[in-house]
């Protein structure tokens, strides 16, 4: 086995769904399914079969129509959810099922007004009770982020003993500083007994802003899961974007980490799962925004025109992006502005480019961009609108 592969665990049809707008029908979820199968994610997250029957059906239609990941399902640390997530998995070629509980004082105390020790027989029973269907079985410890690390410890040894092939250390609510975290999945790493039998997982949400960077501590320190979103949709503010984590792992290639994702299918599933779910992506959003390949600073357009990688860490093919773009403002420079008319066929060394550039100047400073339309009308070859 390659020590360094990091599994890469979608959940965009599980916590992702779950955001208010967003559901989607059962045939909307198989399509994003299949390109989550092309672009190579190991691991579907495929619903919470027990939550309806909706959601239940779409586990079953999953299972059928995509093979090559392993497809998993949701349940809370009772028979009966996972009896349902066992029988919706029926047609999976690889069915996992993800149970868990609480692990925070917070959770025992509040929300299953309990003690530590009733929760963590819970949490062993469920484990056994799912192994019955299944030898893939994934616990989930909700709210590790603010649970007491050596209970934590106790749970997840106590799991895996139990069965659990993959432990799930989920900052519930995106309260972890990356450090903080990182520690945490060493601890277990460093403390709980045959933690080697089992792949330590993270899911953060990103409530500080801090879930890519608090999944990426923990495969520093151990972790070869992570938990993901396309676009980081997911509760509240949303939970690690998939594609902010492929993308660290490959441009940080010298940390040594794997992943099976085909970069060059990103930007693609990033518009289908933003146009069907609904939820427009944020213009400056990392890897997958509109502008995380413009350019429009006139020192940046021209740094970026002599050697892209002067302001461009990633090549933007790399995510399925034909070019960067030099976007046209007050703010651009002479170069822009060549490179531009020359891209529509104006010969440079014909015309007086300063003199134009003090034209484009003045309309620059009256509009918030200028496209292909504006330059014609500069040069005297469009019909001006004004
Ligand atoms: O955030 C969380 O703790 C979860 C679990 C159900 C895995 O989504
Ligand atoms: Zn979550």
């Amino acid at each position: 086995m390659d020590k360094n592969r990091v599994y890469i665990f979608d959940t965009t049809l599980r916590d992702g769904e779950q955001v208010p707008g967003c559901q989607l029908t059962t045939v909307e979820k198989i399509i994003i399914a299949k390109e989550l199968e092309e672009l190579g994610v190991d691991i579907i997250e495929a619903g919470f079969p027990i939550s309806s029957p909706g959601d239940f059906q779409s586990v079953v239609e999953i299972s059928k129509a995509v093979t090559e990941p392993v497809i998993c399902a949701l349940t809370r640390a009772n028979n009966a959810d996972i009896d349902a997530a066992a029988e919706a998995l029926r047609f999976a070629k690889r069915g996992r099922i993800h149970t868990g509980i609480g692990a925070s004082d917070m959770h025992i105390k509040y929300k299953f007004n309990s003690t530590r020790e009733a929760i963590l027989e819970r949490a062993v029973a469920a484990v056994k009770y799912a192994r019955k269907f299944t030898d893939d079985v994934e616990f989930y410890a909700e709210d590790a982020g603010r649970a007491d690390v050596v209970y934590l410890a106790q749970m997840i040894e106590a799991v895996i003993a139990a069965g659990a092939t993959t432990v799930n250390i989920p900052d519930t609510n995106g309260y972890c500083l990356p450090g903080t975290y990182g520690e945490k999945i060493k601890f277990l790493v460093d403390n709980v007994k045959n933690i080697d039998k089992a792949i330590i997982s993270v899911h953060c949400h990103n409530d500080l802003g801090l879930a890519t960077a608090n999944s990426i501590a923990g495969v520093i320190n151990g972790a070869r899961q992570v938990e993901c979103t396309i676009n980081g949709i997911g509760e509240r503010a949303g939970n690690t974007s998939l594609e902010e984590v492929a993308m660290i792992l490959k441009t940080h290639h010298g940390l040594g980490y794997n992943t099976n994702i085909n970069s060059k299918r990103i930007s693609n599933i990033s518009s289908l799962v933003s146009s069907m779910m609904r939820m427009p992506v944020q213009p400056n959003k990392a890897i997958v925004g509109r502008n995380a390949f413009a350019h429009s600073s006139g020192i940046h357009q021209d740094g970026v025109l002599k050697h892209r990688e002067n302001y461009e860490i990633i090549d933007p093919e790399e995510v399925g992006i034909e070019s960067n773009s030099i976007i046209l403002t007050a703010r651009s420079g002479r170069h822009a502005l060549k490179h531009h008319l020359e891209r529509l066929g104006y010969k440079i060394d014909k015309i007086n480019l300063d003199e134009v550039y003090q034209r484009f100047l003045v309309m620059a400073d009256k509009t918030k961009e200028i496209n292909d339309h504006d330059l014609q009308v500069l040069m005297g070859d469009g019909d001006s609108h004004n």
